[in-house]
């Protein structure tokens, strides 16, 4: 199976920002590496469970490969003074070749956290997975993440092995975004689902 690629999109999201949506091309290694420098201690804590100070250039190459229907990562970006700014990303990474599950990330820069733009990402790269073959979501999430564990709780996710410092989460994945929950975590990739729109290649 070839990887469906994601056609772009824009979208507002709360307090007005208009931010676009698109698949992360090879071209996009400098965007990574400013958006991991606008990233908190914590965050980066929280997303790569170390204290980590710079992406090395092959973390940046493969954080920017090419996306195929077992590695892809969607990229949110604004325009700031005429230049793309990058603002978050989310990446599924199948477990094995012939996996339905997949590990996930997802990361907002900190300016435009608690905008519901981790939970448009989550949105969009599970309907992305799912179209490749993808059920489940796996989560290496710290325990102290209290955002990233309401996101994936709200959705139904259940905590697989309630570990210290970290838990791993699993979150089933649909076709019909019908069945995620009635709440607005859920409402939210509803709509992600309806604005993820894929065009085989
Ligand atoms: C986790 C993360 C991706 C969430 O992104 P975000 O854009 O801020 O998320 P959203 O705005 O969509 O908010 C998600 C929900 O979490 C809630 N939330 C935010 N901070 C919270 C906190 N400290 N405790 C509980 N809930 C919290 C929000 O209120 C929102 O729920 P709501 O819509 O019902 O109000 C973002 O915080 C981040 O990048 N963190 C650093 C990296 C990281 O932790 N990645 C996850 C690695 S697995």
């Amino acid at each position: 199976m070839a990887y469906s690629s994601l056609r772009p999109f824009d979208v507002e999201v709360r307090d007005g920002l208009r931010v676009s949506l698109r698949d992360v091309v090879p071209d996009d290694g400098h965007l990574i590496e400013l958006g991991f420098d606008r990233l908190s201690k914590q965050s980066r804590f929280f997303r790569f469970m170390a204290a980590k100070k710079r992406l090395t250039g092959r973390e940046i190459e493969q954080f920017s490969a090419l996306n195929t229907k077992d590695h892809a990562a969607v990229g949110a970006l604004c325009m700031r003074a005429n230049s793309a700014q990058p603002v978050g990303i989310a990446r599924y990474i199948r477990t094995g070749t012939e996996d339905h599950s997949a590990e996930i990330a997802i990361t907002v820069v900190d300016a435009f956290q608690n905008r519901g733009i981790g939970t448009l990402l989550l949105g969009v790269l599970a309907k992305v997975a799912q179209a490749h073959g993808i059920t489940e979501f796996l989560a290496l999430v710290a325990k102290e993440n209290d955002a990233m564990r309401h996101l994936l709780h709200e959705l139904g996710g259940t905590d697989e092995t309630p570990g210290d410092p970290e838990v791993n989460i699993s979150l089933t994945i649909y076709q019909d975004p019908q069945n995620y929950p009635n709440n607005k975590v859920g409402a939210y990739v509803r709509r992600a689902y309806a604005l993820t729109k894929l065009t085989t290649v």
